[in-house]
């Protein structure tokens, strides 16, 4: 295998990440985590699966991070998950903890790697790595808008009993409660949702991609949402290293792209080899600007308290 991933935290997200990666043969993976054995063992597992799933890349496990140098890209999981009742800011002060020691050793043995966070809360934790490696904005990219569009991708199809395959949404802004799903720009077969929908049901897939997160939380009690979530992070991995220049709604800091600067908020982004290669610009209606802000000002207020 040519490329080569390093999934820090093999817990729930980064291990499935990392069994889609290697069954689809994107990468070879090295997956760490700081429970001694645990990132072995499960690469073992999985290696002794390849025979059966017909998969030519290598997974290996490690504690520390020599084994994961010379990495193409490094996807960031640990920290810990959200428990019920638990806001994602609360866990910031942790994660920012955990995120920044992590991703200092992971530069230290990849310094081309282009990083993909997923820790939350995102936006912040996307900061935290920001500040710590220095990395221009195209090497920094955050993980939600994938998924929170995925999650809405699913409700339509539900709702109109079509493939999900016919089905594309649009969820701008912060990884939160504060996150603006796009109606107008989420369609099937190209048609808006708005023409196919009634605007109550409308409203109803809205709310309920923002709480998508929350609403696996609650079913789950311990632990929150992978699967989806690992989907989402593998189609980063694949796009960037494929060079797809595959149009995904990604957290990047902005330059002054929809009015905001230094700040990670989720756009569309063009992904290719070179990380994050163009921020696209689309016209927001005053309403959804209205809503961007709210999540613009929800992540500059936890971007404040970093200690970093
Ligand atoms: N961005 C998103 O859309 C999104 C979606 C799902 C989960 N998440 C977040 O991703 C993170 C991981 O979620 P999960 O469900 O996999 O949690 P998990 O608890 O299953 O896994 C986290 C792993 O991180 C490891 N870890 C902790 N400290 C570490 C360190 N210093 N070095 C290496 N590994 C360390 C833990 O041992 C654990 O195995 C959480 O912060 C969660 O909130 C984000």
């Amino acid at each position: 295998m040519q490329h080569k991933v390093t999934v820090i935290g093999g817990g729930n997200v980064g291990a499935t990440a990392a069994q889609r990666l290697v069954e689809r043969e994107i990468a070879d993976v090295c997956l760490i985590d700081v429970v001694e054995g645990m990132p072995q063992g499960k690469a073992l597992d999985m290696m002794e699966s390849a025979p059966v799933e017909k998969f030519g890349a290598m997974i290996t496990g490690s504690n520390t991070y020599e084994a994961s140098a010379g990495s193409d890209v490094v996807v960031i999981t640990a920290g810990l998950a959200r428990k019920p009742g638990m806001s994602r800011d609360d866990l910031l002060h942790k994660n920012t903890e955990i995120v920044g020691a992590v991703c200092r050793e992971a530069f230290r043995h990849s310094r081309e790697a282009i990083f993909i966070v997923v820790s939350n809360p995102l936006d912040a934790m996307c900061e935290v790595v920001k500040r710590i490696t220095k990395l221009p904005r195209e090497r920094v990219i955050g993980m939600a808008g994938i998924l929170d569009s995925a999650r809405m991708r699913w409700f339509i199809a539900e709702a109109l009993n079509v493939s999900v395959e016919n089905t594309h949404a649009f969820v701008l802004g912060g990884h939160g409660d504060t996150m603006v799903p796009l109606p107008r720009y989420s369609t099937v077969a190209g048609i808006p949702i708005t023409e196919l929908l009634p605007a109550e049901k409308v409203a109803q897939i809205v709310d309920r991609t923002r709480n998508g997160g929350a609403e696996i939380v609650n079913y789950l009690k311990t632990g929150s949402a992978y699967y989806a979530p690992s989907s989402a992070v593998v189609e980063m991995v694949d796009a960037i290293l494929r060079d797809k220049k595959k149009i995904l709604p990604c957290a990047v800091s902005l330059n002054g792209e929809y009015g905001y600067r230094d700040l990670f908020i989720g756009v569309p982004v063009k992904l290719g080899r070179r990380g994050a290669e163009e921020v696209i610009q689309i016209e927001l209606t005053a309403e959804e600007k209205a809503g961007l802000k709210k999540s613009a000002d929800a992540v500059k207020e936890l971007c404040e308290l970093l200690k970093v």
